[in-house]
């Protein structure tokens, strides 16, 4: 069986185990350490977000994303999403950008079986809130995935209702954020989940680019093809003194999907591990991206 070849602690949660109103109410959320500014908001969701470290002591910021956790899928490996959030909580300057597919959600309308799923799509939700709620301070930015989306005929966008509970900024398509830190003024990124079956390194690096030749940030990443992947390149743009060459660097996380045993397997998926690319933004006014 699937389940027998994930190591995860405690057993699949069937049921709550906390009181229904205690749910939300008990858990304790921390307050923004840095102020952030809306700049553009459309049906509620925020498209466009400005965050502002420069009364930051720290000499670098480090950006770590966070996507395709699929929390309530049985080959989702919990031990490991509980390690990355507490990596980042280990030290001040570590901060987190979501890319969606937070829970795997499965209903009885999905592709997938709800026999892969630990519980309800709703059981996923709190359960995740409240795993997620002790860094939801943590989280500069949050864009939902096809699974946030798989209760869209039945209920609504689920990422909505995450990104609400843990008060975050969310959008259900693509999401811009500037950081204001040291020389960075600002660090501009742009975020997306992904589209599509992509499976080779060459179709996922299409996806990837095309994505990244939009706008004009520095950072692009995305999420959903689960296939770990870093590309550097520039873009010219017109500048005081002539043409400007503007580093700009691509990256794409993998998933805390087990893969063996699960759909990922029978779909194509490549085996792996879990890979995340991280961000570190020198004071200085460098910046470079690596895999974690
Ligand atoms: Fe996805």
């Amino acid at each position: 069986m699937a389940n027998e070849k994930v190591s995860t602690s405690g057993p699949a949660i069937q049921q709550m185990v906390d009181p229904i109103e205690g749910l939300v109410g008990k858990l304790k959320f921390h307050e923004n350490a840095f102020p952030s500014f809306t700049k553009s908001l459309i049906h509620g969701e925020t498209k466009y977000i400005t965050w502002d470290f420069s009364e930051a002591k720290f000499k670098t910021l480090e950006l770590l994303q966070i996507t395709d956790v699929q929390w309530g899928h049985i080959c989702c490996k919990r031990e490991r999403v509980i390690e990355y959030r507490d990596w980042v909580l280990t030290k001040p300057n570590r901060y987190m950008i979501w890319t969606g597919d937070n829970i795997d959600s499965a209903t009885m309308q999905s592709k997938g079986t709800t026999w892969e799923n630990t519980g309800t799509p709703q059981q996923q939700l709190f359960e995740f809130v409240k795993l997620w709620a002790p860094a939801r301070h943590r989280i500069l930015g949050y864009v939902g995935g096809n699974h946030e989306r798989r209760c869209l005929t039945t209920f609504g966008d689920l990422g909505i209702t995450i990104a609400a509970l843990l008060r975050i900024p969310y959008s259900r398509g693509k999401q811009l954020i500037d950081i204001k830190f040291g020389k960075h003024e600002p660090f501009q990124i742009s975020q997306w989940h992904g589209v599509g079956g992509a499976r080779t390194f060459g179709t996922v690096a299409q996806v990837l680019m095309r994505f990244a030749s939009e706008g004009d940030s520095q950072l692009y990443l995305m999420g959903h093809l689960h296939k770990p992947m870093i590309i550097p390149f520039w873009k010219e743009r017109r500048g005081v003194n002539g043409i400007r060459s503007v580093k700009t660097i691509a990256a794409l996380g993998s998933s805390f999907l087990e893969n063996w045993g699960s759909y990922g397997e029978v779909a194509g998926y490549t085996a792996g591990d879990v890979l995340m690319p991280r961000c570190v933004l020198d004071v200085d006014g460098g910046w470079e991206v690596t895999l974690r």
